[in-house]
């Protein structure tokens, strides 16, 4: 019997020589809304571009084959993916969520619960009291995001996963800070994997877009059905180019998780950075919990100065990371987290989670790591004394 290839094969191959028109090796981009009917009693494969389409499934298949799940749903966003989710509870259950998410998913089921449509609790998931008291109100629904945005805090997939099923919630995590890549939350327990594809599985800014990986066709089919219902699925160009990113998503990790573990240590040993948040720095409080359920720290780390002024200066006077929200493409990004990314957080909210304006957030990218470091190494220095 033959073995099954290696997942990395299995991306490299996904839907390669699969054309049944002319057998263009690349996957073909199929544009079209709608699809003849052989009679008005039989469907073909695909009917109507909302519900099914060629590029969507493609995708689909590849990111169930590299999460480990039985189904994926492709949306038009990282949002519309965790709202997507939002469906699979009913009006008034509780959803339990890290306090130091990602400021849109804050902001979208603060909304939410105010529109009465959920109840929502945000709790530090790494507090096992906070987390043993929310769960004693029987969630409907626990959310985990490890690493979190942009704090880089990790919390024990596994052991939340357990505790969580065993008071009957669907435990749902967002992977988008590492990927199938560096880790697994199927295999640890969780029901759902959420991605914001905009990030590293496209891997080149190019592309917004979402996906819901589901464990089992019972919750991966009703995903399905409410993406339909509610129109929330990816156009089938983003699906395709998501694919095209995809192939390259394993090498692209690797080198910019190294240039991510350079640059950590080199502002690790520099005195204008007074805090840094990286988990693969051995003297990081996520470095032990990140060799047991990662398979490497990721490309995302956070760092303080010691003033939010020397923070603007150090963002301004960079030339290689660019200034802008987003991470997880091929080039280097910097960012204010507390004015960027997470403006959409409660000013309360935002600090109770330790987001201040000294924070800076680094997007590693592909560049030749010693640009990377002269680049930061030019904007730090003018800082000392
Ligand atoms: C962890 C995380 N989840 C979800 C999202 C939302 O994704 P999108 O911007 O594709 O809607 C983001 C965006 O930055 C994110 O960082």
């Amino acid at each position: 019997m033959s073995k099954k290839p290696n997942i990395q094969t299995q991306i490299i191959q996904a839907d390669i020589g699969a054309d049944p028109a002319y057998g263009a090796v690349a996957p073909p981009l199929y544009t079209s809304s709608t699809y003849l009917w052989p009679s008005t009693s039989e469907k073909g494969p695909y009917d109507y571009g909302r519900s099914n389409n060629p590029n969507r499934d493609g995708l689909a298949r590849a990111l169930a084959a590299l999460e480990g799940g039985a189904q994926a749903v492709i949306t038009s966003s990282g949002m519309s993916a965790v709202d997507l989710c939002l469906n699979l509870i009913k009006a008034d259950d509780l959803i339990i969520a890290p306090h130091d998410c990602y400021g849109g998913t804050y902001r979208l089921l603060d909304h939410r619960a105010r529109q009465g449509r959920i109840r929502v609790k945000f709790i530090d998931q790494s507090d096992d009291a906070a987390l043993k008291v929310a769960l004693a109100e029987k969630p409907a629904m626990v959310l985990i995001e490890t690493p979190s945005n942009p704090l880089m805090r990790l919390v024990d997939i596994a052991a939340i996963a357990r505790a969580a099923k065993a008071v009957g919630a669907i435990v749902a995590a967002d992977n988008t800070f590492l990927s199938p890549a560096r880790q697994k939350p199927l295999e640890l327990g969780c029901d759902l994997v959420i991605h914001s594809t905009t990030k590293y599985l496209n891997g080149h800014s190019d592309v917004v877009g979402g996906a819901v990986i589901a464990i089992d066709k019972t919750h991966g089919e009703a995903l399905d059905w409410w993406a339909n219902c509610t129109g929330v699925t990816a156009s089938p160009f983003d699906a395709w180019q998501t694919l095209r990113g995809l192939r390259t998503l394993n090498i692209r990790m690797d080198a910019q998780e190294a240039n991510a573990l350079a640059i950590a240590q080199y502002l690790q040993s520099h005195n204008a950075v007074t805090r840094i948040y990286y988990p693969g720095l051995k003297n990081d409080p996520g470095y032990t919990l990140m060799q047991a359920q990662q398979s490497g720290p990721g490309a995302m780390l956070s760092f303080e100065a010691s003033t939010p002024q020397q923070a603007a200066k150090i963002m301004e006077g960079v030339k290689i990371f660019r200034l802008a929200a987003s991470l997880g493409g091929v080039e280097s990004l910097i960012c204010q987290p507390s004015t960027m990314t997470h403006r959409g957080m409660a000013d309360t909210a935002r600090l109770k989670a330790g987001i201040t304006d000294n924070l800076i957030r680094l997007s590693v990218g592909l560049e030749a790591q010693t640009d990377l470091i002269n680049d930061l190494s030019q904007a730090l220095p003018s800082l000392k004394g």
